[in-house]
């Protein structure tokens, strides 16, 4: 599979190219950016640790012409961070790069997938979707951390390890994220959290985003989105039938159409093969609908712009 990484020179891009070489299955893993000397560094690196990799997975330096035949575009190219309030600053900024990037594959034969990282997530796909020129299956949004993160939360609130637990996040990637608590599970055992442990776990969540930005550490969750990233290609590759949570444009699943969200998705070779409707509870219903309204405010505000 050839996966091409567009941002591969920067934190989350090299990271999801090491886990790719780390990986089970073989990829041509290429690496585009416009910094080609911390290219040529990252592929001199990786090419010495490919010699310990599992499989014949080669990185390599390349150019977008290299999307043309992927099979799955890493997007990850960005501005840079800065201190922020939300992902959402980044919009305008990041809507000019996303298109910029992808304006080759728009106007090409492009059949691959979208494995869209850049952020904020949900109004960039949905920006996507409706220039009309990629299917709704083939461009997919990374928002696996926020349920990393939900799992985390709550496995410090049983005093679990996150592993042992499962536990989803859907809607926005963002401030309108919807925790299903209805459908948590440790150690296989489905649990009800008591007020005490889902308010520990929810504040966990909500407060990660802005405590990580407030360290101005200048990097961001290039480790987990890394990693992520690379097990949702592998899901790809290997159609495992792993379910997984995505952002996807919707056509009425979940009561939402036209915009895209967070939900749990069947990934195979050419994107999502299924998208799992499951039943929510009437408050996490009500904040898909929320989230919803507010991508789609999003996105009125960028056309303003
Ligand atoms: C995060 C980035 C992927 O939440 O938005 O880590």
């Amino acid at each position: 599979m050839k996966v091409v990484i567009i941002g591969g020179a920067g934190g989350i891009g090299s990271s999801a190219a090491f886990n790719l070489l780390a990986a089970e299955g073989t990829y041509e893993v290429v690496l585009v950016d416009t910094r080609p000397n911390m290219i040529t560094s990252h592929t001199m690196d990786l090419e010495n640790a490919a010699a310990l990799g599992r499989t014949s997975t080669t990185v390599r330096g390349g150019t977008v012409d290299d999307a043309l035949d992927a099979d799955v575009v890493v997007l990850s190219a960005a501005v840079p961070l800065r201190l922020n309030s939300s992902r959402l600053v980044f919009l305008a900024d990041n809507a000019r790069i996303v298109d910029e990037v992808l304006a080759p594959l728009a106007g090409s034969s492009f059949a691959g997938v979208v494995l869209m990282l850049t952020n904020p997530v949900d109004p960039l796909l949905t920006h996507v979707h409706r220039q009309g020129w990629i299917p709704r299956h083939r461009l997919v949004g990374y928002t696996l951390n926020d349920s990393l993160r939900l799992r985390t939360g709550i496995a410090l609130a049983l005093n679990r390890h996150p592993r042992d637990v499962d536990a989803w996040m859907l809607g926005e990637h963002g401030d309108h994220q919807v925790p299903l608590y209805s459908s948590v599970s440790a150690g296989g055992y489905p649990v009800t959290l008591t007020a005490g442990q889902r308010a520990a776990a929810q504040s966990y969540v909500d407060t990660w985003y802005q405590r990580h930005v407030a360290l101005d550490s200048g990097r961001t969750s290039t480790w987990t989105t890394g990693l992520g990233a690379a097990r949702m290609v592998e899901a790809m590759a290997t159609e495992s039938g792993a379910v997984m949570p995505a952002s996807v444009v919707l056509d009425g699943e979940y009561g939402v159409s036209g915009v895209s969200l967070s939900v749990p998705v069947v990934l195979g070779r050419k994107g999502v093969a299924r998208i799992e409707e499951w039943d929510l509870i009437d408050d996490e219903r009500e904040g898909m609908t929320r989230a919803a309204a507010r991508v789609e405010e999003t996105l009125a505000e960028l056309h303003q712009a």
